[in-house]
């Protein structure tokens, strides 16, 4: 393995969708009290223990995310990702995540599927590497686990 695709596999892009900035405040019923701090920290906290580095983003714009994707994607190994409401309708991040070429895991802090109809759809789990939702932090946890076990697989 070169020097470079070692460095890659190390880090993990963090992908935090529209609305996320609001956690901590947002319908605590069902996302909780963490802020995204709080998810950011605990994020950290589980990449130290794993050693991997963690490169994140949140941006209430798609063209945005779209463009970090692109920036990021040669320095990193995958992503996780949690795209928010862009999940059930954003043909365009899709086509970012699909056209870098990166492994990459969906998390929800929410169970999308115990809720209203237009979020049981998903326009990235078909070719994420798996999905985990309903565990608040924990998904995304799960998620990073779940996706360097992919990596070191
Ligand atoms: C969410 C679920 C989405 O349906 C919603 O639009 C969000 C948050 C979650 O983490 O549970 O903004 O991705």
């Amino acid at each position: 393995m070169t020097e470079l695709a070692g460095a890659r596999l190390r880090r993990v892009g963090v992908i935090h969708g529209p609305n996320l900035h609001l956690l901590g405040t947002r319908e605590p019923e069902l996302y909780g009290a963490t802020t995204l701090d709080g998810v950011n920290r605990a994020l950290e906290g589980l990449a130290a223990d794993l050693g991997v580095e963690l490169e994140g983003v949140q941006s209430n714009h798609e063209g945005v995310l779209v463009d970090w994707i692109t920036e990021e994607a040669p320095r990193v190994a995958g992503f996780l990702v949690n795209a928010a409401g862009l999940t059930h309708t954003s043909v365009v991040l899709r086509d970012a995540l699909l056209g870098v070429g990166r492994p990459f895991v969906e998390v929800h802090l929410s169970n999308t599927s115990a809720r209203e109809s237009f979020r049981h759809r998903s326009l990235l789990a078909d070719r994420a590497v798996g999905v985990v939702y309903g565990f608040g932090v924990e998904s995304y946890l799960l998620g990073l686990r779940g996706l360097l076990s992919h990596l070191d697989s």
